[in-house]
């Protein structure tokens, strides 16, 4: 790969091969370009990224062993432990060879920025002495959650009362003990402690990077910022600084959809997806179907075909609601999300408020239905509903009654328009943050800045 000219320093990525933490490790790389680094993206032979939709980029397989490896929510565990074993002398090896190279051809390393869970970088950059920087996809909020159940579990709370759970977090506000990241009403795993201590603790990197902005979450900004002596950089949205966005998608983009949306009128249609991870059973994906029929709204939903057994999803649905279905929407295995969101006729989303999905909602002005599953989506769901009030959570079991009202609730009642237009100001907040001055475009001014003074 030839480099411009016009790239003086560089800086290696190294990405989770998981949509939620590639998309934004690539974005980012996407903006640091465009700001005159050389970027280097060592990843897993594990769901590699397309260098096709990255000609800029310098891409090295570091030879973990783990191609064909299921990347799924069922084996995370083995997945992050598995690369933190097998990466890292791969990772040193090529490290010192990039290091020769670079500074010959005048582009020495300045750092390498990594995915909070992959230790292993650490533990290279620390031998090596090249500075690192970590890079969290999810809400700076979430961080502080995840100190919290390590809290917990270190004062022994855990199991916690389950008549408690609607409490709230002392010091967390908005979230309730519900939210946290994990239920706490029984043990928790010793990997799970793990994982979450590990993910707070961020060793010896020297600045951490966060993918969201100053405008959400300035409050717990100043607090993670108390927490870690180091500089904490909110950038966000990131799909939205920098050059073009290009697709990150391991699974392909049906196009289809965006034609399809040409044809609705504004706001009429709800999208529907769960991110990469998340599954449904058979009987929630019966009563969603049924109660998106009933609703009468027009839809896109994404329904991975891994997100269930591995069978046909539509195969499980009764022929009455096919029938409905079929005439009234598009149901696709990945969809072009983002172009999706902006498009004019989505007035609603049907999420399971993954992080970059909220913010790629807020950033569209969509408001949204929130159905969390795991991880930070109970609590970036908490955010949306009751602190910012642009979306609303169907609890419980999922039944159809519940899920026509949510859905007509969202797209056709007033209270819906009332979340529309709050979701709008935030689009209109974030947006302000990416002009000069706004604080996205002056943190990541900062952190150009900082990356250029680590060269040595
Ligand atoms: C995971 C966790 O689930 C999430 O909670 C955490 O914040 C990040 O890691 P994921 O489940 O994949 O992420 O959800 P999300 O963060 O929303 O990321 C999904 C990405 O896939 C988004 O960028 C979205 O635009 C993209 N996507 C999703 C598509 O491009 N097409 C689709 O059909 C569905």
């Amino acid at each position: 790969m030839e480099q411009s000219r016009t790239q003086k320093h560089t800086v290696v990525l190294v990405p989770l091969p998981l949509q939620g933490h590639m998309t934004p490790m690539l974005q980012l790389g996407s903006i640091l370009y465009s700001k005159g680094f050389s970027i280097v993206v060592a990843h897993s032979e594990l769901r590699p990224p397309n260098p096709l939709n990255h000609p800029e980029f310098i891409f090295h397989l570091l030879s973990d062993g783990l191609s064909g490896y299921q990347a799924s929510i069922d084996n995370l565990k083995h997945l992050a432990l598995a690369m933190n074993s097998n990466c890292r002398a791969p990772m040193e090896d090529y490290m010192v060879q990039l290091m020769e190279d670079q500074k010959l051809q005048g582009y020495p390393v300045s750092c390498i920025i990594y995915d909070s869970y992959l230790c292993f970088v650490d533990s290279v950059a620390t031998h090596l002495k090249i500075p690192s920087i970590i890079l969290r996809p999810n809400m700076a909020a979430y961080m502080l959650s995840r100190h919290y159940v390590c809290q917990l579990q270190a004062e022994n709370r855990i199991p916690f009362p389950e008549s408690r759970l609607q409490e709230p977090v002392p010091e967390l506000h908005p979230l309730r003990f519900k939210d946290l990241p994990y239920p706490i009403t029984n043990e928790i795993p010793e990997w799970i402690m793990d994982f979450f201590a590990s993910s707070v603790n961020i060793r010896s990197s020297v600045a951490i990077i966060l993918n969201t902005t100053d405008c959400l979450e300035h409050s717990t900004l100043s607090r993670l910022q108390q927490r870690y002596k180091v500089p904490c950089f909110p950038i966000a949205p990131l799909h939205k600084l920098g050059a073009a966005a290009t697709s990150a998608s391991f699974l392909e983009e049906d196009q289809s959809c965006i034609a399809w949306l040409e044809k609705q009128p504004p706001n009429s249609v709800l999208y529907m997806s769960l991110g990469s991870l998340a599954r449904v059973n058979e009987q929630e994906l019966t009563e969603t179907a049924w109660g998106l029929a009933n609703s009468g709204i027009p839809f896109i939903w994404v329904l991975r075909s891994d997100s269930n057994d591995g069978s046909q999803l539509e195969d499980h649905f009764p022929e009455g609601v096919k029938a409905l279905l079929r005439e009234r929407g598009l149901i696709v295995k990945w969809a072009p999300q983002k172009k999706v969101l902006a498009h004019s006729a989505v007035g609603g989303f049907w999420s399971h408020c993954g992080w970059n999905s909220t913010i790629e909602s807020i950033c569209e002005g969509v408001p949204m239905i929130c159905r969390p599953h795991f991880a930070d989506q109970s609590s970036n769901a908490r955010y949306l509903t009751y602190e910012w009030k642009v979306g609303l959570e169907i609890e419980n079991v999922l039944d159809r009654g519940s899920i026509e009202k949510s859905i007509r609730r969202l797209m056709v009642d007033a209270e819906g328009k009332e979340m529309r237009q709050r979701m709008s100001v935030m689009k209109d907040k974030l947006e302000a943050g990416l002009q000069k001055g706004g604080s996205s475009y002056e943190s990541l001014n900062d952190l150009t800045e900082f990356i250029s003074q680590l060269t040595s």
